[in-house]
């Protein structure tokens, strides 16, 4: 299995965020990605869905691409469905991601922390679950923003990207707007949790918006850091004399249109588009 890949999914190019820091963690491994764009955006469709979604991704890269491991660079799809992967895949490591509260607290020095997500994620019990074990420890500001990660998703395609960045802009103020005042003085939020893998690709936008003070918090990390120790534990950890080069290590999937999966993994990990195929459309 050593030699086997490493699955990796999300409902469309937002777990690219994820990918990132999967690759620099883990340069001899390599990765097959599914983007799930024919089904985006996950946040605001039912749990049921989302969860036969992520069975159906996790069989196929289990029986078609026999991966050793599973990354779920979804914060909706993992809330929804990683319980059933669980159970259904008991031997497989298995990696979720989640909104980072825990690191928040750690850093947050006025107390106030922004969360923003999709609706599905802020709205399951896994989340509500995990606000509670930190009652007491710093105040939580909740937003769901929906229509951001499938602006984010939009904003791939080369056609309708100036208008979704404009889109995508105006969301962020907006729901920004909504949670209250942003900044390092006592009673404003100095830090803010992105809860969704999508939004990690406008964190410049909302660096800007918010202003230096402000430190944004995602998952990309301490996901890929778990990834490795899950592998070393079971001993499946791929050694080399040199690392892979991205394009030869990356296979990348879509079930939407290829160009929005090509013109992503260009701009956010330097791919060529032959590393992007189109997927299975039964699965
Ligand atoms: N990127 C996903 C997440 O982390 C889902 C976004 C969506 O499809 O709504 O939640």
């Amino acid at each position: 299995m050593t030699e086997s890949p490493i699955g990796v999914f999300d409902s469309g190019i937002g777990g690219l965020s994820v990918l990132q820091a999967l690759q620099a963690e883990l340069p001899h491994e390599h990765f097959v990605y599914w983007a799930d764009s024919g089904h985006a955006p996950y946040g605001e469709k039912s749990d049921v869905f989302v969860r036969q979604r992520s069975l159906a991704i996790a069989r196929h890269l289990v029986e078609q691409h026999r991966i050793k491991a599973l990354v779920v660079a979804c914060n909706t799809a993992t809330a929804a469905a990683i319980h059933e992967l669980r159970v259904q895949y008991p031997r497989l490591p298995l990696i979720g991601v989640e909104p980072a509260l825990k690191p928040a607290v750690a850093l947050s020095q006025t107390r106030r922390i922004g969360v923003i997500g999709t609706r599905g994620t802020l709205g399951s019990d896994k989340f509500h679950r995990l606000l509670s074990s930190l009652q007491g420890q710093a105040e939580f500001v909740v937003q769901p923003c929906n229509g951001l990660a499938l602006a984010i998703e939009e904003s791939t395609h080369t056609a309708v990207s100036a208008q979704s960045s404009e889109k995508i802009s105006a969301l962020l103020r907006n729901y920004t707007g909504q949670m209250g005042t942003f900044g390092s003085a006592a009673g404003q939020m100095d830090t803010l949790v992105l809860g969704c893998t999508h939004y990690v690709f406008a964190q410049n936008e909302l660096q800007s918006l918010l202003g230096p003070g402000v430190q944004l918090v995602s998952t990309g990390e301490p996901v890929a850091r778990q990834t490795r120790r899950l592998l070393e534990a079971a001993g499946q950890l791929r050694q080399g004399p040199s690392p892979l080069a991205a394009s030869a290590r990356l296979t990348l999937m879509s079930n939407g249109e290829l160009s929005g999966l090509q013109a992503a993994a260009s701009r956010w990990l330097q791919l060529p588009h032959s590393a992007c195929h189109k997927a299975d459309p039964r699965v």
